[in-house]
C-alpha cells in the first residue's frame, strides 16, 4: 500500500497540487507570524478577529477551569451538560428558530446530518448547488438518497431539476448563503419559493454569513427566513471551534435519535463551550465591525478591477483574485508573501480546474492602508 500512496503523492506533484502544513501564529491586529516574519493575514476567516478578543479568550478558560478539559461522553452518554443546552438555545433565539444543536465541526455538521434527513424517506432526491463545501459532497455521498447538482446558482436549472424529480417521496435543497470560495451569495427569497412551490426542504450553509451579515450578524436567513435547516459554525466570524444546525423541534429531536455524527462523538468540550457563548453575546452588538468590513470589501473588490482582475460575483468579504492556471496562482501567492501577506492561492480540486485563484478573507480589524497594501503588492505583480 506505500507503495501506491507514493505515487498518489507524485501525481499530485506532478500537477502542482501539493500541499503542506505551515506553522502560523494568530496576532490580535489582523495580522499572524510565520517563519519569524509578520504577516498581514488575509486568508483567516477570523472575519470580526472575535478568535483573540478577551471575552473569548477569559470565557474560555472559566468554563474550563469550572468544567474540565473535556465532556467525556457523547451528548446521549453523559456528555450533555447544562452548558451545552443554555449554548443551544441561545443559538436558536439568535437564529430564530425554535431549536438548534450543537456539532463537533462544521464539516461534521454536514456530512452527518444530510444522510440522516435522508434517511427519514427511502429515495429522497437532493438537489445541491454545485459549488457547496466538500463536507456537503460528503454529506451526500453518505445519503442514501439520488443527488443532483444544480449549476451555480442556476435556479431555472434547479427549477427544471425539481420538476424532472416531482415523483421523489421527499425533497432537499442545499445551498450555502455565502460561497466559501467565491464570495458571492445564493438567491434565498428565490430559494425559498421555489422550496415552497416544489414541496422541499431548504438546508442553507450559513459558515461564512453568521456574524457578518444579515440583522444582527445572524446570517443571510434573519433577512430571508423559510428555510427549514440552517447550519452555522463558530470557527469563522465566532472566532472559536464547532457547528450548530438551527431547526425545528422535531428535526432536532429526529437528528438526536438518527444522526450517527451527533450520537458516536463527544460532546464539545467546555472550553469550547465558554468561546461560543462569549462570541452569541458579543455578535449582535457588533454592527460597526460589519459595516468596516463590508466597506473594506467594497475598497478591495474595486482597486482589484481597477488593476483588470476578475472577482466573480463576490458582495462579501470573501473577494477571489482568480488567475486561472495553478502555477501562476501560486507565482501570486509568492510575490504576496514576499511584499508582507498572506493570502494562499486556492487550486483544484478545491475550485473548479482553470480558476485558481487568490481568495481574499477580510477581516474587521484590518483598515484601508492595509487594502491599500494588498493593491499596491498585486499591481507590482503584473509589472514583475
Ligand atoms: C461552507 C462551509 N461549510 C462548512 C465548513 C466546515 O466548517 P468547520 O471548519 O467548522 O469544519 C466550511 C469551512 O471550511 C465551509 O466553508
Amino acid at each position: 500500500m506505500l507503495d501506491q500512496i507514493r505515487q498518489s503523492l507524485d501525481s499530485i506533484a506532478a500537477k502542482h497540487r501539493t500541499r503542506v502544513l505551515r506553522a502560523v501564529e494568530m496576532r490580535s491586529d489582523g495580522r499572524l507570524l510565520h517563519d519569524g516574519r509578520e504577516l498581514l493575514d488575509l486568508s483567516s476567516n477570523d472575519y470580526l478577529g472575535l478568535s483573540q478578543h478577551p471575552l473569548l479568550v477569559k470565557r474560555s478558560g472559566e468554563y474550563l477551569r469550572r468544567f474540565g478539559a473535556g465532556a467525556g461522553a457523547s451528548r446521549l452518554i453523559t456528555g450533555t451538560s447544562a452548558q451545552h443546552l443554555a449554548i443551544e438555545d441561545k443559538v436558536a433565539a439568535f437564529k430564530r428558530s425554535e431549536a438548534a444543536l450543537l456539532f463537533a465541526t462544521g464539516w461534521q455538521a454536514n456530512a452527518a446530518v444530510i444522510p440522516a434527513l435522508a434517511k427519514a424517506a427511502k429515495g429522497t432526491a437532493i438537489f445541491a448547488d454545485r459549488l457547496v463545501h466538500n463536507s456537503v459532497h460528503a454529506g451526500c455521498r453518505a445519503a442514501q438518497a439520488e443527488v443532483h447538482f444544480f449549476d451555480h446558482n442556476d435556479y431555472d436549472h434547479l427549477h427544471a431539476l425539481l420538476q424532472d424529480h416531482r415523483e421523489a417521496p421527499a425533497r432537499l435543497i442545499i445551498t450555502e448563503s455565502v460561497f466559501s470560495m467565491d464570495g458571492d451569495r445564493a438567491d434565498l427569497p428565490r430559494l425559498n419559493t421555489l422550496a415552497a412551490q416544489h414541496d422541499a426542504m431548504l438546508y442553507v450553509d450559513e459558515a461564512h454569513a453568521t456574524g457578518v451579515l444579515g440583522a444582527g450578524g445572524a446570517g443571510l436567513t434573519a433577512d430571508h427566513p423559510g428555510a427549514q435547516i440552517v447550519m452555522g459554525t463558530f470557527s469563522k466570524a465566532l472566532g472559536g471551534f464547532g457547528a450548530y444546525v438551527a431547526c425545528p423541534q422535531l428535526v432536532r429531536d429526529y437528528l438526536v435519535n438518527m444522526c450517527a455524527g451527533l450520537i458516536f462523538t463527544t460532546a464539545p468540550p467546555p472550553a469550547v463551550l465558554g468561546a461560543m457563548d462569549a462570541a452569541l453575546e458579543l455578535v449582535p452588538g457588533m454592527d460597526a465591525e460589519r459595516a468596516h468590513l463590508a466597506a473594506l470589501g467594497e475598497q478591495l473588490r474595486k482597486g482589484l478591477q481597477q488593476l483588470g482582475y476578475d472577482t466573480l460575483d463576490s458582495t462579501t468579504q470573501v473577494i477571489p483574485l482568480v488567475v486561472g492556471p495553478e502555477a501562476e496562482a501560486m507565482a501570486l501567492g509568492e510575490h504576496l508573501l514576499d511584499n508582507g501577506i498572506a493570502a494562499l492561492p486556492i487550486r483544484p480540486p478545491t475550485v473548479p480546474k482553470g480558476t485558481s485563484r487568490i481568495r481574499f478573507a477580510l477581516r474587521s480589524t484590518l483598515g484601508a492602508p492595509d487594502v491599500e497594501q494588498v493593491l499596491a503588492a498585486v499591481a507590482s505583480w503584473r509589472k514583475a
